[in-house]
């Protein structure tokens, strides 16, 4: 059960002052009664609510798949840069935040989301979940970096080491001419700049980098940079 007026402000409505005023002027009905009172409280699972005749159906969580741009940050909030939750349009939670990090010129796949719990399952180490990048390396990538990768990298300081988790790399192309390589790079964890440091460590540089996916869920290949659609229920139940 939620209270009406918390139950519109959710959906994107107005702010809590805002809908109490709606409610209050007599713009919203519940199950085609008209609501007076902000405080009133609904079963979100069963009664329908209209604003201005239009129906609002409640969501507690929102899930959203991003190809995330070059040159936007992952944050809710950022004083000088766009961020990704301003990219969503379509949103009606104000509590979306990004899963994870990525890089502001990283491109590539970020799941916005309210919900914390599914967050945490993705993120936290201790579940091992595989999220999968594409590079573009200056540099030539040889299976003696498949086997260092394999094994875990130094990406600390020289006064301090950091040693990752093993990465599975694999070469797609090597361009001789140009000495640039194409890769696909497997990690469990998400340390800073993780992936563009596990490749300083073997003398090289990412130059482009694209996460293509997060466990089971994989970047829809319609998405351009910058776009984004609501997951699917079979997304969503698979992870
Ligand atoms: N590793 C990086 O170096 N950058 C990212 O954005 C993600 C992983």
């Amino acid at each position: 059960m939620i209270r009406l007026d918390k139950y519109l402000a959710d959906m994107g409505e107005g702010t809590r002052q805002e809908v109490k005023r709606y409610i209050r002027q007599g713009r919203v009905s519940v199950d085609g009664v008209p609501a007076g009172k902000p405080e009133l409280k609904i079963d979100e699972t069963k009664q329908k609510v209209f604003f201005d005749q239009r129906e609002i159906s409640y969501r507690q969580f929102e899930y959203y798949m991003l190809n995330k741009p070059a040159g936007v940050v992952s944050a809710t909030e950022d004083r000088t840069d766009r961020t990704v939750i301003e990219l969503i349009k379509g949103r009606k939670r104000k509590d979306l935040f990004p899963v994870g990090r990525l890089d502001k010129d990283t491109e590539g796949l970020l799941l916005i989301t309210n919900d914390g719990e599914l967050a945490h399952r993705l993120l936290s180490p201790r579940h091992h979940v595989d999220k999968c990048y594409f590079a573009r390396v200056e540099g030539i990538v040889t299976g003696e970096d498949e086997r260092q990768f394999l094994e875990g990298v130094d990406i600390g300081t020289p006064d301090v080491s950091e040693q990752t988790a093993p990465g599975r790399l694999k070469i797609l192309k090597t361009d001789m001419l140009q000495g640039t390589s194409e890769i696909l790079l497997t990690i469990q964890e998400g340390k800073y700049h993780q992936v563009k440091r596990m490749f300083e460590a073997v003398g090289k540089k990412v130059s482009y980098l694209r996460r293509e996916s997060m466990g089971s869920l994989m970047l829809d290949k319609n998405l351009k940079p910058g776009q984004y659609r609501r997951l699917t229920d079979e997304e969503l139940k698979r992870l």
